[in-house]
């Protein structure tokens, strides 16, 4: 399947060697892994209901606090080599049934239909085991051939991958019925997968394993992407590619949405939890110089995990856009409960007045 292809090393460390049929990561060796990790950032995904639509644009994100990250290389995190055009915003928020993600970075425009590499992509990862770390995707020791739900239990982490070189900017890719059908977390429309792994080198899709494929997996992710320079609003479809001229300056924004919780029975999806911390990670390809990115030369948000709060209901009062839209809501809000107030109390009257109305019961309808 073509979406197999696409599976690329991620938060993968720069190289490794085989030695006596284990993988041994250089950073091991050398002791070259240095991560001074920003332990005070903390992303809160905060209670609020009927905010966003997943349809990459942003505007319906701007009253939601974000956090700014530095994009460092992956594998080698040091501020020289930090990403020129600007940090990472991260967004977060739920609605009690889904969690939603915007991302949002500086970028000129630069798009290839169908080579994924040509194109800028992101990637979320989460824990899901106890033992998973950041660092090596799960960190699990196992080596391709005997890396499996058994040796590396405790180690998974969730994968969500968008490439969007087969993607249509504002249209939703992920989750969809042909690629569900075959239970797993494949997206054969816009490579927006659902993937799980112990280590770079042990990734597959949601549903695929080297101890045989479960067909009750599922892709649970839905995504859309757009960038600031793109003059229509109402909808692209794939003639328009490449949908906006080269070189552009402005911002690409990536947005996704999955249910907190999934049917997952294997440990491959993070299962969120209203009111408890998660383990995340973000990270970001760009064709530097027009040069196609590899899968271990990308950007990350920080050399450890993030916490992500996913909030309870808040008791702060909800932010609106401006003063005057307030009063003028307010005051119009304040008539219609005075006027359903009287019109009650008036029905009230005539029901009373009228102690001979008849009321007819649901049965002899
Ligand atoms: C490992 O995965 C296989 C295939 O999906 C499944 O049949 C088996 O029950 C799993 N074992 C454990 C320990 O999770
Ligand atoms: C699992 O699915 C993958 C991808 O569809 C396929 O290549 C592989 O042969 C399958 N494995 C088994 C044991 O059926």
């Amino acid at each position: 399947m073509a979406s197999n292809n696409i599976i690329i090393p991620f938060f993968l460390i720069s190289l490794t060697i085989f030695q006596s049929n284990h993988l041994v990561f250089c950073h091991q060796e050398s002791g070259e892994w240095h991560c001074d990790e920003d332990s005070e950032t903390k992303l809160t995904a905060d209670f609020r209901p009927g905010i966003v639509t997943v349809d990459g644009h942003a505007d319906d994100w701007e009253d939601i606090n974000g956090f700014d990250f530095s994009l460092l290389p992956a594998l080698d995190p040091d501020q020289e080599h930090e990403y020129k055009a600007g940090k990472m915003t991260i967004k977060a928020l739920h609605d009690g049934r889904d969690v939603y993600f915007m991302l949002k970075v500086d970028g000129d425009y630069v798009y290839s239909d169908g080579n994924d590499n040509k194109c800028p992509s992101v990637a979320l990862m989460f824990q899901v085991g106890d033992s998973a770390t950041y660092h090596n995707m799960g960190g699990c020791k196992e080596s391709p051939g005997t890396c499996n739900n058994k040796t590396c239990r405790g180690y998974e982490v969730d994968i969500m991958h968008f490439s969007v070189g087969s993607a249509i900017p504002g249209r939703i890719y992920g989750a969809n019925p042909v690629d569900n059908r075959d239970g797993n977390g494949g997206d054969r429309y816009g490579h927006l997968l659902d993937m799980y792994a112990w280590n770079p080198h042990c990734r597959n899709l949601d549903g695929i394993s080297p101890a045989g494929n479960d067909s009750t997996a599922q892709n649970n992710w839905k995504g859309a992407w757009w960038h600031s320079s793109f003059g229509v609003h109402s909808g692209y479809i794939q003639e328009d590619s490449p949908y906006g001229s080269s070189g552009q300056k402005g911002t690409y924004y990536f947005e996704f949405s999955r249910p907190l919780r999934t049917m997952d029975q294997l440990q491959q999806d993070i299962q969120f939890t209203v009111g408890q911390p998660s383990k995340f990670a973000a990270a970001f390809w760009y064709p530097v110089d027009g040069n196609p990115w590899h899968g271990s030369g990308h950007y990350s948000i920080n050399c450890n995990w993030v916490a992500l709060d996913v909030s309870s209901a808040s008791l702060t009062p909800v932010k609106l856009a401006s003063g005057n839209s307030w009063n003028a809501s307010g005051a119009f809000a304040l008539l219609l409960s005075i006027i359903s107030l009287s019109v009650s109390i008036f029905v009230g009257y005539l029901v009373s007045r009228k102690s001979g109305v008849r009321f007819t019961p649901m049965d002899s309808l």
